[in-house]
């Protein structure tokens, strides 16, 4: 399967959110990825459902909405609302996380399970046949631009083996850049979250390619 990167528009310039968009899907984007913060679960606050609405009008590209807070359910139906193609929510923060999932696909949203960088990935085995996603945690979330934790590696390749032969994407975030995609695709992952080093970089269009081709 082909590698994939999901530009993580945390790091994006929000007064030109539009062209920051276009950019990555004329580069050849197909997912954008979306960090929601609550000041709980993470020591940061970001975009509400209402923001990734009006993005929403703003173009098709499959939006992977990732949810840094606590208690997912209170406000799992207004991200599902706001137009997400996927929700992931964290395993450390859900208290059902069976029931969690289940509210993201009655609702033909496809559903992913996150876990931070000290959890361990046998904790998911038991939804391997319910979710559509697993993001694993390369650093501890809260803010772009942090260092790559190495021992997450481990992590990547234990998961491609429990999954399997089933239909889940799994996707690594955080401290992605041009030194670190490498390894990550080595161990089998198939989609890689790029936010400051895609954003931050001085032409975003040659870096996207520098980094697919990596
Ligand atoms: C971290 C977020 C990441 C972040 C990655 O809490 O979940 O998606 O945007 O940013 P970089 O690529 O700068 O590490
Ligand atoms: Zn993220």
């Amino acid at each position: 399967m082909k590698k994939n990167i999901s530009p993580s528009i945390l790091s994006a310039d929000f007064t030109n959110i539009i062209e920051q968009i276009k950019i990555v899907e004329r580069a050849g984007a197909t997912r954008l990825h979306i960090d929601v913060m609550d000041g709980h679960f993470v020591p940061n606050l970001t975009f509400g459902p209402f923001i990734i609405k009006q993005i929403r009008a703003l173009t098709k590209i499959h939006f992977e909405t990732h949810l840094m807070i606590e208690n997912p359910d209170k406000y799992l139906q207004h991200y599902i609302d706001s137009g997400s193609d996927t929700v992931i929510f964290h395993y450390e923060a859900s208290n059902d996380i069976e029931r969690d999932i289940n509210i993201i696909k009655k609702n033909n949203v496809l559903a992913g399970l996150a876990i931070n960088p000290d959890t361990n990935p046998e904790v998911l085995i038991p939804y391997l046949d319910n979710i559509d996603y697993i993001l694993i945690m390369s650093v501890y979330p809260g803010f772009g631009g942090q260092s790559f934790i190495e021992k997450t590696l481990e992590t990547m390749k234990r998961l491609v083996d429990l999954k399997e032969q089933r239909n889940i994407l799994i996707g690594v975030d955080g401290g992605i850049n041009l030194n670190t995609i490498k390894k990550v695709y080595k161990t089998g992952i198939d989609i890689t979250i790029v936010g400051s080093a895609l954003y931050k970089a001085e032409n975003i269009n040659d870096q996207f390619k520098k980094l697919l081709n990596a």
